[in-house]
């Protein structure tokens, strides 16, 4: 029976691109299901996603997508039944043009035919790209195109598409039936992408909501620069000339664990996808202890998706700002951020979220990193927040 409740929230799951990309194979992603059924299934996660790369370069003489004999030699369904024998959802990836980003067939004109191949084998959870799409067709049709083919294939299989934001993607994309839609170009492994894709969504909130959400692109915490592609460990220059022989090469990236956990806050708060990017087969206990966070987790996965508002700091505007979400149950999700590169002083007033002083009510204020109380406040909170840092709360209304 259809499961109505498909794409409700956010997807969380394990995406292969940003740690493997091309370098994905059948022992790899059955290892990364069983990483995931133990250290990551209790807090939400689910989506064991291959991304691109996974294919022959041709189709066969029936026009049927062929997985890498190499990489997969026994297919992908034994893969995928794999994946489900450990309780979690599989995907694969496609695209909407003519060829994947990496060069492989991509779904245009064959979408009906995919579906049904996706459908045969198990898949849960496609994620869809915009590569070499012809110019002579919008981007709007072909998403309802695949989309009418996943609906009519017998699976229920959420679909993710990836257009970068292109083509006022926010305009249309939700009458296309897509569960998610990328609005940013690819992340990288370093503090300026991770602050570059949060700020360009700010402002978006309201194209994001049950079923449709705004995917900031996947995470980054916990690589420390172990992408085996330089792109996305570079930093946002991307090369770095080594001093005196003047040659240049990329300098690797990667984030501090504050920053990472920065990161991981604002994409729950902001209702992304949770959707991790480093090998969690070989996890830190700071990574799993950020991706696992529950009381983080339950803001992004808020029943209700609303989308948070943002308040800059009156005195660093360019730097210092709140996101405040309202919450199913009530309580308000306030998550504090600081982007400067030196510790900045916050004063979220009340005021600003509709409590003013004459309504007799303050907050009572839970802190998400350090899980405790931190008592009953009238009319303003005040803090510091280390550079690159954050404080997440989930506060209550109270009578005060
Ligand atoms: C695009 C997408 C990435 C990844 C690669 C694969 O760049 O935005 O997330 O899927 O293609 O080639």
């Amino acid at each position: 029976m259809e499961n109505k409740f498909l794409g409700l929230t956010p997807p969380m799951g394990w995406n292969s691109w940003n740690t493997f990309t091309w370098e994905i194979n059948d022992k790899l992603i059955r290892e990364a299901a069983d990483a995931m059924a133990s250290e990551l299934k209790d807090a939400g996660y689910e989506y064991i996603v291959i991304d691109d790369c996974w294919s022959e370069k041709q189709r066969d003489k029936n026009g049927r997508l062929v997985p890498d004999h190499w990489k997969f030699p026994d297919g992908i369904k034994p893969v995928a039944d794999y994946v489900h024998s450990k309780g979690l959802k599989f995907g694969m990836y496609s695209c909407a043009g003519t060829h994947t980003c990496g060069g492989h067939p991509g779904s245009f004109e064959h979408e009906f035919d995919d579906a049904e191949t996706f459908a045969e084998w198990g898949v849960d959870y496609l994620k869809y790209d915009y590569c070499y799409k012809p110019d002579h067709i919008p981007g709007e049709i072909l998403y309802k195109r695949m989309s009418t083919a996943l609906r009519n294939c017998g699976r229920d299989i959420m679909f993710s598409a990836c257009n970068w934001g292109n083509d006022d993607v926010y305009k249309w994309i939700r009458e296309s039936g897509a569960h998610l839609f990328r609005s940013t170009g690819d992340i990288q492994d370093n503090w300026e992408s991770i602050k570059r894709l949060a700020l360009s969504q700010i402002g978006n909130e309201c194209y994001g909501g049950n079923f449709c959400h705004n995917d900031i692109d996947m995470l980054v915490v916990g690589m420390h620069g172990g992408s085996n592609n330089e792109w996305i460990n570079s930093t946002e220059a991307g090369v770095n000339v080594i001093a005196d022989s003047g040659e240049t090469a990329p300098k690797l990236g990667g984030c501090t664990d504050e920053e990472y956990r920065t990161h991981f806050s604002l994409w729950a708060i902001m209702n992304s996808p949770l959707m991790i990017g480093c090998d969690i087969r070989h996890m830190t206990p700071a990574t799993k202890e950020i991706l696992t966070n529950k009381d983080v987790i339950a803001i992004n996965q808020d029943i209700e998706c609303r989308g948070p508002y943002c308040i800059k700091q009156w005195n660093n505007p360019d730097n210092v700002f709140s996101l405040v979400k309202p919450l199913s149950n009530g309580d308000y999700a306030i998550g504090m951020f600081n982007f400067g590169d030196r510790a900045g002083e916050m004063s979220l007033q009340f005021w600003d979220i509709g409590l003013t002083t004459a309504s007799g009510r303050g907050l009572s204020v839970y802190d998400c990193w350090k899980h405790e109380e931190l008592g009953t406040f009238t009319e303003r909170f005040c803090t510091t927040v280390e550079p690159h840092g954050c404080m997440v709360l989930r506060a209550k209304v109270v009578k005060v």
